[in-house]
């Protein structure tokens, strides 16, 4: 017979207007993966949550290891034998690596904290996995696929029992789930369970060994993975059969509406040279690291460069933080949302609203009823899972506050909108909204930028494709031209100590 590590029973939680979980019962067999799936806001974070003692249930039954057990705090959870990677990302950006690794759990002598045994103990963790980190640098200098890799770190080093991942790889390199992979393979062997969540299906058929699927609050079905196909997963995710391909319009492309050239930071880049036009939709491809990121960064005044010029509608202009950026018509979907992104105590009006002024006044006053119809407008499009437009975003799920941050910017008059992992954590039925308002967006003559790490997306959505590797250009590709082969190699520097021709 199987035996549980873990086993909710009958969990109810509601929060005001929200029926958050229904009924939810699971089992986690010991030394086993479960992988939990279902649309934003389906209830994924939330019964993870009271797992770990951050939320109570309204009722129901947890049990440990066959014993009942009242979680009241994340402390009892850790006594408990249990971990969690949150899906966002809490880190105090003024902390140092040692600092954030033990945290919560410092070890102590002669009742004060053991500074020594810290960073002993940091180093240790860092060479164990080479990550090339000082335990003294500050949260607010890592990456943040660092920044992932830490909390990753931290709660495998916890020897747990149970381990909870929260779409742990939204962030991380393809080479780096491998190595994650790895980990949990060895984890399982000696006995822990871990309750995986993630929106890609690649992912959960390759770690899972159950899948159960969440629907609004309810689990829709658990079986072995082997009893499962992506398809199945997905439709009982959405509850609905999905078109799986890309809204690709094909449209006139009109002038050059962003020209960068020469562009050169100190480290991450390289005389990167690249233009977009109206209309466009043009893909950065390249490996996590390779420095994509940070070329948007600095076209959007968020960091500076050494050298380089920029021209917006022929324009030139100088640019040295967002302010400046966004006067000149660049508007930038970050990538580190919550660091960048929105107003987390703020409501769902109010963070789409403030950037977008402009729209609601006339004569010096705001006009409410313009701002709402617009914003709801557009929420509901994107599929924005929420009670009304006054909810705080701090409330609504990991996947619906990046919808929020992206209508934000899709409602602003911006010539130019960079966009760093549009879909990042967004789920398999709403991506599919979000590609169309890409093409909407091109339609009425805005030039789009889009990082994403999914090539299927880059490939079915762009128009161009500038393959970055080490932070320079290592090749430019036309629609007619693409392929996942092609944009691998160069990305990897294949082609180019390969020496075949771009
Ligand atoms: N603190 C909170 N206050 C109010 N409502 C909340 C709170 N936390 C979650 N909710 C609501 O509960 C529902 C479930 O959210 P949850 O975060 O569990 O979804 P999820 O399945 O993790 O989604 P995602 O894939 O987007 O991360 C959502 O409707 C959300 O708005
Ligand atoms: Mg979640």
């Amino acid at each position: 017979m199987d035996s549980y590590r873990l086993e909710v029973r009958n969990i109810n939680k509601s929060f005001p207007g929200v029926r958050a979980l229904d009924n939810v019962s699971l089992k986690v067999r010991q030394g086993s993966v479960l992988v939990l799936c279902g649309e934003n806001g389906a209830g994924k974070s939330t019964l993870m949550k009271i797992i770990d003692g951050v939320y109570q249930p309204d009722d129901g039954e947890i049990f440990v290891d066959g014993e009942k057990v009242n979680i009241r705090n994340p402390i009892q959870a850790r006594m408990l034998g249990i971990s969690m990677i949150f899906q966002e990302l809490n880190y105090i950006p003024e902390m140092t690596v040692e600092e954030s690794l033990f945290c919560g759990r410092w070890p102590t002598k002669n009742g004060h904290i053991d500074w020594k045994s810290v960073r002993s103990h940091t180093l240790e963790l860092l060479e164990q996995e080479s990550l090339p980190y000082s335990p003294t640098m500050q949260m607010k200098d890592l990456s943040v696929s660092d920044i992932q890799m830490l909390e990753i770190l931290k709660a495998i080093s916890i020897d747990a029992g149970i381990i909870i991942m929260d779409e742990p790889t939204s962030a991380i390199s393809e080479r780096e789930v491998t190595r994650l992979f790895g980990k949990i393979e060895g984890l399982k062997s000696r006995g822990k369970s871990i309750i995986y969540i993630s929106h890609k299906m690649e992912e959960i058929f390759r770690i899972a060994d159950d899948i159960s699927v969440l629907r609004d609050g309810k689990v829709i079905d658990t079986r072995p993975r082997a009893d499962f196909t992506i398809e199945e997963v997905i439709s009982l995710m959405v509850g609905r059969k999905l078109e799986s391909n890309f809204p690709k319009r094909h449209l006139t492309i009109g002038e050059e509406a962003l020209v960068v050239k020469g562009l050169s930071s100190e480290k991450a880049f390289k005389n990167i040279n690249f233009s977009v036009r109206t209309g466009e939709i043009v893909g950065f491809a390249g490996l996590m690291g390779s420095g994509r990121t940070e070329i948007m960064r600095a076209i959007f005044g968020l960091d500076s460069y050494l050298s380089g010029e920029m021209t917006i509608s022929g324009k030139r202009v100088s640019i040295h933080d967002p302010k400046d950026a966004i006067k000149s018509g660049i508007a930038m979907l970050s990538e580190d949302r919550r660091r960048f992104g929105i107003i987390p105590i703020r409501n769902i009006r109010e963070n789409v609203g403030l950037a977008n002024l402009r729209l609601f006044f006339h004569g010096g006053h705001l006009h409410s009823a313009v701002e709402n119809s617009t914003i709801g407008k557009i929420c509901s499009r994107m599929e924005v899972k929420a009670p009304s437009l006054s909810t705080t975003v701090e409330e609504l799920s990991g996947g619906n506050q990046q919808k929020v941050v992206l209508g934000k910017w899709v409602l602003c008059d911006a010539k130019v909108l960079i966009l760093d992992e549009p879909t990042r954590g967004i789920d398999v039925g709403a991506k599919y909204e979000i590609y169309k308002l890409m093409g909407d967006l091109a339609a009425e003559g805005k030039a789009l930028v889009m990082v994403s790490s999914e090539l299927p997306e880059l490939i079915g959505m762009c128009d161009r494709i500038y393959v970055i590797c080490k932070g320079e250009i290592a090749g430019e590709l036309q629609r007619e031209a693409f392929s996942q082969e092609k944009i691998m190699r160069l990305a990897t520097g294949y082609e180019k100590r390969m020496g075949v021709p771009q």
